[in-house]
């Protein structure tokens, strides 16, 4: 990460004018024991899915790469797919990526276990190509899943794959113009934004990341009121 000038996480607050602050602890309520159902179902899913073999991708896995990070979490980054590193090691962005989404995480007060981290594809795709819609379509039912049990206030796709794939957008679709928009995917705020690998490539992406994740925040603030079924845009 030592190639990233000027630092992120510095970069991110000089962008910022304040601290943000997150409540991120879900109130106790009546709820309380569905919570912790769902919990145990995650945790049941996880179990199950350590041994798919529903596409040929278990061919070629090292690791199953569920997901990880708080079960109750508000907030559920879902990228791509594993890579070398999230195969060798069975977790979700632990890589280059990963790293700048830490810092990413950093710069909005959060660290990796109080949210939850997932991908559209639970294996990696040999040579890191796309995930072909078969795989996908395997992989969704999983992914699914984990919304319903995790139930999260927000979902941020991170980059093209995610975002096209849940939106059921056509391939062309640029995530510049999904940006700055609040979907509903299963009755969850949905917002896109740009990989972290792309932030590698181009640091210009990295204002309009912020912006968007500005945006997060002010909805789990309650700042912007959002409704199920309805779409916003907001910048
Ligand atoms: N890129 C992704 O989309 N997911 C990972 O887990 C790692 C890199």
């Amino acid at each position: 990460m030592s190639d990233l000038k000027p630092d992120l996480l510095t970069y991110f607050r000089q962008l910022s004018e304040e601290e943000p602050v997150l409540i991120l602890n879900r109130t106790l309520s009546p709820e309380t024991e569905v919570n912790n159902e769902n919990v145990i179902r995650l945790s049941v899913l996880e179990s199950k899915v350590q041994h798919c073999t529903l596409c040929e991708l278990a061919k070629t896995r090292l690791n199953v790469v569920f997901g990880t990070g708080d079960p109750q979490a508000r907030i559920l980054f879902i990228g791509e797919a594993p890579g070398a590193d999230e195969d060798r090691q069975g977790e979700p962005f632990v890589g280059r990526a990963g790293k700048l989404l830490n810092r990413i995480l950093k710069a909005m007060n959060l660290e990796r276990h109080q949210v939850y981290i997932a991908n559209i594809l639970k294996c990696r795709p040999p040579g890191n190509r796309d995930p072909n819609p078969d795989e996908a379509a395997a992989c969704l039912p999983y992914l699914t899943q984990q919304i319903e049990f995790i139930q999260p206030d927000v979902i941020i796709a991170l980059g093209k794959v995610a975002a096209l794939k849940l939106l059921d957008m056509p391939p062309n679709t640029p995530v510049k113009s999904l940006r700055g928009r609040i979907f509903d995917y299963l009755g969850h705020p949905f917002v896109v934004t740009y990989h972290p690998a792309a932030l590698l490539r181009n640091p210009g992406f990295k204002a309009p990341l912020w912006e968007d994740m500005q945006m997060v925040m002010k909805l789990l603030a309650g700042e912007i009121e959002w409704k199920p079924d309805s779409e916003q845009t907001l910048l």
